[in-house]
């Protein structure tokens, strides 16, 4: 890209819920004329994915990073934009409407949603029930290879992190795994130490992990304790998962059974986050 080219990429991912392409396709030929007839769309692409037929990408392409605050500005936009997450999962994978804060080193053109707090928030959002078809260990994806599990096993995978748990003091092991949009799974464990208060939670191990590897959109997350009452993230985790992942879904197990699924909104109502700090 020319140096000069001051053209944005945006890549939004929609996993359609069962039974609902037909209203999906309809709603993307909607959302494609309104954009294409906006002066700072250049063009708006829906591509199915090739492996999994019920997930596409939305590509945008903006004339320039001040796009994004236009299209938000749009009303006709948004009201397109609520109707998608009615009828799949969605996920802002690529932002590149986002103007770029001063020293940031990523290339021209695309730019990473580094912060969930710009851009398009899904954190305002009620996403919708995460039952649409995830990818599966064989699938294509966006970002580094990393170890895989089969997005199905995430409460194994919470299982086996487990045992992992360093919890000398409270004898309380936990274990978390965290599946990113792209059907990574990245686990955690709890890890005390002697001065009690450094402890860390298993699902803030998951995500600063997950963080730490570049991951930036999330789906769900499933935490496991040897109790037979499920066993919530506690409120410095639910803060973390809210302001990294959205309104995950929670999903509570213990060593033998599922305890329960939950939408993170409705663990912590009333959140504070990035976008109230605008207001000091
Ligand atoms: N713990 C977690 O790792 N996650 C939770 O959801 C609850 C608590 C850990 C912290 C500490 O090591 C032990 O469990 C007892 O609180």
């Amino acid at each position: 890209m020319d140096a000069s080219d001051e053209t944005r990429l945006s890549v939004v991912i929609v996993n359609v819920h069962p039974g609902r392409e037909d209203e999906f396709l309809q709603l993307a030929v909607r959302l494609k004329e309104t954009l294409e007839r906006q002066p700072y769309c250049v063009q708006a692409q829906t591509i199915r994915d090739e492996g999994v037929p019920t997930c596409f990408y939305l590509v945008w392409h903006w004339v320039n990073a001040d796009a994004a605050r236009r299209s938000h500005a749009d009303r006709e936009v948004g009201e397109l934009s609520n109707e998608l997450n009615r009828v799949g999962l969605v996920t802002h994978a690529i932002n590149g409407a986002r103007a770029r804060n001063a020293g940031e080193t990523e290339p021209r053109g695309i730019v990473r949603m580094w912060e969930r707090r710009d851009g398009v928030d899904r954190r305002v959002k009620d996403i919708g029930p995460a039952g649409a078809e995830r990818r599966v260990l064989t699938e294509r994806r966006f970002g580094p290879r990393r170890r895989w599990e089969r997005a199905s096993d995430i409460v194994g995978a919470a299982r086996r992190a487990r045992e992992h748990a360093d919890a000398q003091f409270s004898h309380f092991k936990v274990g978390a795994a965290i599946e990113t949009s792209d059907g990574t799974i990245v686990t955690g464990c709890n890890v005390e130490n002697a001065t009690y208060g450094l402890t860390i939670c298993a699902e803030r191990v998951a995500m600063f992990k997950a963080l730490s590897e570049g991951h930036r959109a999330f789906k769900r997350i499933a935490i496991v304790a040897d109790t037979a009452a499920p066993t919530p993230p506690c409120g410095a985790c639910r803060q973390i998962l809210w302001e990294f992942g959205g309104n995950l879904e929670v999903r509570l197990a213990n060593l033998t059974a599922e305890k329960g699924t939950h939408q993170l909104k409705d663990l912590l109502p009333f959140p504070f986050d990035a976008r109230l700090l605008g207001e000091a």
